[in-house]
């Protein structure tokens, strides 16, 4: 079922997620219809806050080579070294893009699917994606994190969008 995306006003998207702390039916009916909704919308993450539920689930599918889309239950980024630069979207702020410094690699634990621990080693796009997803799950949006240059952008963007 494809589930109705909030946007960056809605107040869902700006509080800490809870924790998950069964891998129930419920859950995995969640992120089945996640995955629906972010093909749907050409997305390469989504976080279930951005479908209104406050909880510590996250989807990811970077469409890239060799990579398979994946569900994270309770991810937490335990190391994190170096920067980069990526210029980030997001399926809750259509239309807006800005440049986001990242950690360049990030080591993240969670639990699959099936409730088994995992750990991903990510740099590049995967590490922008799963950064960016996880700061869902803390109520930040991609926008709390652009520097003053990166935000006046960001406003001509709306400008241009109420034109
Ligand atoms: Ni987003």
């Amino acid at each position: 079922m494809i589930l109705p995306i909030i946007y960056e006003e809605n107040p869902i998207l700006h509080r800490p997620s809870q924790p998950v702390t069964a891998v129930t039916n419920d859950i995995l009916i969640l992120i089945d219809d996640m995955f629906e909704t972010m093909d749907q919308s050409k997305g390469i993450g989504l976080a279930a806050p951005q479908v209104g539920k406050n909880i510590r689930v996250i989807i990811v599918d970077t469409q890239q080579k060799k990579s398979k889309p994946f569900a994270l239950i309770n991810p937490e980024i335990v190391h994190a070294e170096g920067e980069q630069l990526y210029e980030e979207g997001c399926l809750s702020c259509p239309g807006l893009t800005g440049v986001v410094k990242r950690a360049a690699k990030v080591t993240v634990l969670g639990l699959d699917e099936n409730g088994n621990d995992i750990k991903i080693d990510a740099e590049k796009l995967l590490a922008v994606v799963l950064q960016h997803e996880i700061d869902h799950l803390d109520g930040i949006l991609f926008l709390d994190r652009l520097n003053e240059e990166e935000k006046q952008k960001v406003e001509k963007q709306r400008n241009v969008a109420k034109m």
